[in-house]
């Protein structure tokens, strides 16, 4: 029998692992390797039936040869250094044409960076959702390199991509660094549509005290309707399991501190480097450092000790104001890889990348289909005001305003939320109060100002009355 692979995997983790099974399901032959032998192994014996379709070896030479040219090999390892090191181990064994895929989290400018060093074996930067659970039964992709790179990898890809209506979740969206950095967006996205939904489980659980059991239901129902995506979904699913040792729902025994890998908050700083107003996911990541912070919680909660109020909001007002804010959120998020693309000449495809977010991916949801054709219709215009979201908007902001409203009067932190409710009021707000930050800079520093009755002519220091 021919033993020559289709393609190669290096990385047997938890979503390397995953991958391969999927690619060997799908009808390919591939050879894996890992650094760790044994585990190369112990994963080929566990394979099942598919095992017929792995090849594993315990060198990088053999993994090399095994391979049908042009070779194709993902990477699978952890974001940094490893990443930089398999690929100086390669690149001496590989031949032009060759096409390696960095399948994991890497910062969109390594990705870069790599991209311009390889010579003449090209790099594919590939942005990989979903969990373990979406990299074995189809996740969503970014895909980031040139065309060549990606027409060599696409048959693969397409095929063991998530599908959504028979379209496969994955797209070329531009050269080098393209597909990691729409990846490092939607996980900011990720951190923002997560933190609304812990805030009104805040609301629920502390303002009006509500079980996890009938937290769950609440859920499951949305889940029913406009808001019906696999966040909202999970949510329902944890609230309601109970552990079989004490009886108590589970999530009452988690400690309240929120982990962060970084992409977050590499997508705020990326923001803020851009000049991109980003609120939503900045105040998820702020969130999230504060509950690291517990001691300082801790001392807070005894030096103010008037805890919060009770609040009384209906569900359905809850449901509207989380349907605004996720609105709001992701125009952010879509408004940010819109200046990203033209400042890196990538020109990213919104309403692909709207799409290939509609299934396998952690914020897939329903309401990304409707977001696909706003931004088909009208790629420049910002999400909120495309007409479908703007009419929603419309109905939606009064329950998004009573909420934050009432959950300022209670004391109850609702960071996100009021951060899109603050965005969506300054965007609308055609005449802000920037004037008087600008007289301030021009009394203190004589920093300059544009002048209302002289436009054109910048840098004007105003004639300031001396302090007395
Ligand atoms: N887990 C997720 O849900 C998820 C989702 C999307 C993207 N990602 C990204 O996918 C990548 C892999 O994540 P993972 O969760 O699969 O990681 P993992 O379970 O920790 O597995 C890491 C794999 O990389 C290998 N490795 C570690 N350091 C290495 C090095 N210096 N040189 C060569 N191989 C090395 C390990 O080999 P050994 O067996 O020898 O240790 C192991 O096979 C990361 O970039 C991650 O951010 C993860």
């Amino acid at each position: 029998m021919d033993d020559t692979a289709e393609i190669g995997l290096i990385g047997l983790g938890t979503m390397g692992a995953n991958l391969a099974l999927n690619i060997a399901d799908t009808g390919h032959r591939i050879a894996v390797f890992n650094r760790t032998t044994a585990r190369t192994h112990r994963f080929a014996a566990d394979a099942g039936a598919l095992a017929a379709r792995i090849v594993p070896t315990d060198t990088l030479k053999a993994f090399v040869s095994s391979l049908a040219r042009p070779r194709r090999i993902i990477l699978m390892v952890p974001a940094g250094q490893p990443v930089d090191d398999q690929i100086a181990a390669l690149l001496p064994l590989l031949d032009a044409g060759d096409v390696i895929v960095d399948g994991g989290n890497s910062d969109w400018r390594d990705t870069r960076r790599r991209a311009a060093d390889m010579g003449a074996v090209q790099l594919l930067g590939l942005g990989v959702s979903g969990g373990a659970e979406g990299a074995r039964h189809g996740p969503s992709m970014m895909a980031g390199g040139s065309a060549e790179a990606y027409a060599a990898l696409e048959p693969i890809l397409s095929g063991i991509a998530a599908q959504y209506q028979g379209a496969p979740c994955v797209a070329h969206l531009g050269p080098d660094g393209a597909g990691h950095y729409v990846k490092m967006v939607h996980n900011g996205i990720e951190y923002a549509d997560m933190q609304l939904i812990a805030e009104i489980y805040g609301l629920l659980r502390d303002g009006m005290g509500q079980g996890a059991d009938r937290i769950a239901q609440i859920f499951a129902d949305w889940n029913d309707g406009p808001l019906s995506s696999y966040l909202i979904q999970i949510t329902a699913h944890v609230a309601a399991a109970t552990d079989p040792e004490t009886g108590q729902p589970l999530l009452d025994l988690i400690v309240d501190r929120a982990g962060q890998k970084g992409t977050g908050r590499w997508t705020v700083i990326d923001a803020q480097t851009r000049a991109a107003p980003l609120p939503a996911v900045e105040a998820a990541v702020t969130a999230r450092v504060l509950s690291g912070a517990a001691d300082l919680r801790a001392q807070g909660a005894s030096v103010f000790a008037d805890g919060p109020g009770a609040v009384a909001l209906d569900t359905d007002t809850l449901e509207a104001a989380l349907i605004a804010a996720k609105v709001l959120a992701y125009s952010q998020g879509f408004s940010l890889l819109g200046v990203a693309g033209a400042e890196e000449d990538w020109a990213l495809p919104l309403p692909d990348i709207a799409r290939i977010w509609r299934a396998g991916c952690i914020i897939r949801s329903a309401m990304l289909d409707d977001m696909a054709g706003a931004l088909q219709a009208s790629p420049e215009t910002p999400l909120a005001f495309a007409p479908s979201f703007a009419g929603l908007l419309r109905t939606h902001i009064p329950a998004l305003r009573s909420v934050v409203a009432v959950a300022a009067t209670a004391g109850l932190p609702v960071p996100a939320l009021a951060a899109t409710l603050a965005y969506f009021d300054s965007i609308r707000q055609a005449r802000g109060t920037a004037n008087m930050i600008q007289a301030q800079r021009d009394f203190f520093g004589a920093h300059g100002v544009e002048r209302t009755d002289r436009p054109g002519a910048s840098g004007l220091n105003l004639p300031w009355p001396p302090l007395v």
